[in-house]
């Protein structure tokens, strides 16, 4: 499973960037707006980051507004990935764009018949809401297991994107739903590497050798 991690924060991307330890951004115009910069280079900057796919998302809500700002953000980087909702002029700038070959990311997903749709439209990525489902009490990974088999049944390539992921579990449970990718906000990223067992062996470890007096 690629990890992308879910911010604007480019201190946090490049840092979780040079441990190797993602394969992509993504965004959305709440965590633009979070960085107080200005989009286009906030976006720019994110791209030198990765050569990974950065989503960043249109605020056009109209199909021709929405592909012409697609292509402006397209023109960012050639790792931009254009994040369109899941409406239908979304979908329908969708199918533009990607005959144009540009890497659609189709968010606000929650439920399996728009994420069919989001694949008969050609998106790269389609992003289901985990978070947002449990918080309504809804299983959200039921979701992410229902678009697994739909994809695999129809061989469709679209990308799930496990998206609105909130903690640890969320992240290990859609590795075992079959999600392509999770987008991981970066505290919940690095609260990954945590087990206390590893502390506790790792302080074990290091003082038996020092008491033997081991060097390397
Ligand atoms: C990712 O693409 C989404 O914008 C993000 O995961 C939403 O997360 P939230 O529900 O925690 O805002």
């Amino acid at each position: 499973m690629k990890f992308f991690v879910d911010t604007a924060d480019t201190s946090e991307i490049k840092e979780l960037a040079d441990a190797g330890l993602i394969d992509g951004v993504t965004t959305n115009p709440s965590l633009v707006a979070k960085s107080g910069r200005k989009f286009s280079d906030v976006i720019a900057e994110i791209c030198d980051l990765t050569s990974g796919h950065v989503s960043a998302e249109v605020v056009a809500t109209e199909y021709q507004a929405m592909v012409n700002e697609g292509r402006t953000l397209q023109k960012i980087a050639s790792n931009v990935a254009v994040k369109l909702p899941l409406t239908m002029d979304g979908l329908k700038a969708c199918r533009t764009l990607a005959n144009e070959g540009t890497a659609v990311n189709v968010t606000l997903c929650f439920s399996a018949n728009q994420a069919l749709l989001a694949a008969k439209a050609g998106a790269t990525y389609i992003s289901p809401f985990i978070g947002r489902l449990d918080d309504l009490n809804i299983d959200g990974m039921e979701l992410i297991e229902d678009i697994r088999t739909i994809y695999d049944n129809y061989m469709f390539e679209t990308q799930i994107l496990a998206a609105s992921i909130r903690g640890p579990n969320h992240v290990k449970e859609s590795a075992l739903a079959g999600a392509d990718v999770a987008t991981v906000p970066p505290a919940v990223l690095r609260s990954l590497i945590n087990h206390p067992l590893t502390d506790k062996g790792l302080a074990a470890f290091l003082a038996d050798a020092q008491k033997a007096g081991v060097t390397i």
